[in-house]
């Protein structure tokens, strides 16, 4: 009944890879109403992925225009006891429109499309160049702590001391440079100066402000490469680097504060208060707010995050350093390190749609689920290369250990694992990098819902995963963001445990299972010839 919910509440606007979701929650964080619409994934040649960008305008104002028509039917309340709402986003995806007509000059090209690996090339040897020529080079401006890291003097992390970041596919710059360079709209609407560009959190502010904001926050501008991590400013050096305009990109600002109002729609007037990239989200969201604390989300990909506080930790291990968020213009920015792994849903989703060995994902958990182990059969998911630790570019996926007995059981169950096995990786990275021993992993995100895949999880880490009882964290750590800008939470709330699961395999087994892995993996780098690409 609506008196069991308490005013004021929150919404949160969700636009994640898959799919776009609105939610609004009550004072106590529980979920009052929800909507979600599913979102086109175009594939237009081997390794594009792209999104429309007035398909996910349109899919976010469906998604709260039904949860206001269901919040006025069930007599919720009014449009006034909506204080805030927040943005959450898929983070990278990189757009850019006309800021006469709002329209996008080209489809969103999303975090995991792999089309810029020669540019990712083209980069990595202009580094090569610039560190054999120069004393002065970016990467060697400021050395670690401890002074000996051979890493970062590898040609691929030439920028990773200033943004955190090396040369990948997957961020922001290299997207932006391949637009510049291929996509005549674009370069002609920036000759006329109409010329806007951000990630998806910039082009919803922008439309929802009826185009008065062209803003992001230091989550998604951490992960462009074109901002400087010290500064949390955009930055000469790197937008020149990679030949990029300056002047098209948004304001930064921070992760939670009253922007501006949306303009039009259900939610006319209501203050736009918070903007956090969907995994810096979820850490909010999971109350991970003190140093050393970590969540995993499984989304289309799984993000592993880890809290490092003020601290820029820079990574030795093969991880991301990153904004985790800034809670207000004068709070302090908190840091995190990182470890991406590009899929994890979408592996089982491919298993639905492109082998058709099942109709929903609760039938590929069945499957998985019929069959005591994969038989010996392994499978790497590899489609966009491998991210965190390896970040191999020239790497595909690969299906290995087949034999007469293996049946799409043993696939399933083994497309489950390599997302066990991969956060695995990106755990044993971590510990590396922090120093510390986690006790536990908070989990999130919709492959969360798979209770066999945590299962495995727990016992691949052999620690603790603990699932929250709500499993809309991304939503929420949003939602919470922008009440915390309107002062309607003013502190942390109770970490909710909902399941727990505790590690079942013995030691002998989990390492022989991971050596396996390892030997997948060997199987999945150097498969595609990333200069012989180039020249073709
Ligand atoms: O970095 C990409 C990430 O933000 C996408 O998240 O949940 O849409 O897989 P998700």
């Amino acid at each position: 009944t609506p008196s069991s919910f308490m005013k004021p509440f929150i919404g949160a606007i969700d636009q994640g890879t898959s799919s776009t979701r609105f939610i609004l929650f009550d004072k106590n964080g529980d979920t009052l109403l929800s909507h979600q619409v599913p979102l086109t994934q175009h594939y237009p040649h081997s390794g594009w992925v792209e999104h429309d960008g007035k398909e996910i305008l349109d899919s976010v104002n469906i998604c709260i225009e039904k949860v206001m028509q269901e919040f006025y039917e069930k007599n919720y309340g009014t449009k006034e006891d909506i204080k805030a709402v927040g943005i959450t986003n898929q983070r990278e995806t990189t757009i850019a429109w006309d800021k006469n007509t709002n329209a996008p000059l080209n489809n969103a090209i999303v975090w995991c499309d792999t089309r810029t690996s020669d540019l990712v090339g083209y980069f990595t040897n202009k580094a090569k160049k610039l560190i054999k020529n120069s004393t002065t080079a970016v990467a060697t401006t400021t050395k670690l702590e401890d002074g000996a890291n051979n890493n970062e003097l590898e040609p691929k992390n030439y920028l990773r001391d200033k943004c955190g970041l090396p040369f990948s596919t997957y961020f922001s710059a290299v997207k932006l440079k391949w637009l510049f360079d291929n996509c005549k709209q674009v370069k002609e609407a920036h000759e006329k100066g109409d010329c806007k560009v951000g990630t998806i959190d910039s082009w919803l502010a922008w439309n929802l402000s009826g185009g008065k904001l062209h803003i992001t926050d230091v989550t998604n501008a951490s992960r462009t490469m074109l901002m400087n991590l010290h500064t949390c400013k955009w930055d000469k050096e790197l937008t020149d680097f990679f030949e990029v305009p300056i002047d098209v990109l948004p304001e930064i600002k921070s992760s939670s504060e009253a922007y501006g109002t949306i303009q039009g729609g259900p939610l006319d007037g209501v203050p736009l208060a918070s903007i956090l990239g969907d995994q810096q989200a979820a850490m909010v969201g999971q109350m991970c707010f003190e140093k050393s604390q970590a969540k995993n989300t499984y989304g289309t990909g799984c993000f592993l995050l880890y809290n490092t506080g003020e601290k820029i930790v820079p990574s030795r291990n093969g991880l991301l350093t990153t904004v985790c968020y800034q809670l207000g213009p004068k709070a302090p920015v908190i840091y995190a390190l990182e470890g991406g792994v590009a899929v994890a849903g979408s592996g089982v989703q491919w298993l639905i749609k492109n082998m058709g060995i099942a109709s929903s994902s609760k039938e590929i958990e069945d499957l998985a689920h019929s069959v005591k182990d994969t038989g010996g059969m392994y499978f790497v998911p590899a489609f966009s290369g491998l991210f965190a630790p390896y970040w191999r570019e020239d790497a595909r996926g690969v299906m290995v250990g087949l034999n007469h007995h293996t049946n799409k059981a043993h696939l399933a169950l083994s497309v489950l694992e390599s997302t066990c096995y991969q956060t695995y990786e990106v755990l044993e990275a971590m510990q590396k990098d922090s120093g510390d021993k986690l006790i536990e992993l908070r989990v999130d995100g919709g492959m969360a819902k798979n209770n066999l895949m945590l299962q495995i999880q727990s016992d691949i880490l052999g620690l603790p995963v603990l699932k929250p009882t709500n499993l809309e964290t991304t939503c929420f750590g949003a939602a919470f963001a922008a009440g915390m800008a309107v002062g309607v939470w003013k502190e942390s709330m109770e970490f909710k445990t909902g399941m727990k699961f505790t590690p079942q395999l013995d030691e002998n087994t989990k390492l022989k299972k991971i050596k396996g892995w390892h030997k997948a993996i060997s199987k999945s780098i150097n498969w595609i010839d990333l200069e012989e690409e180039q020249e073709d």
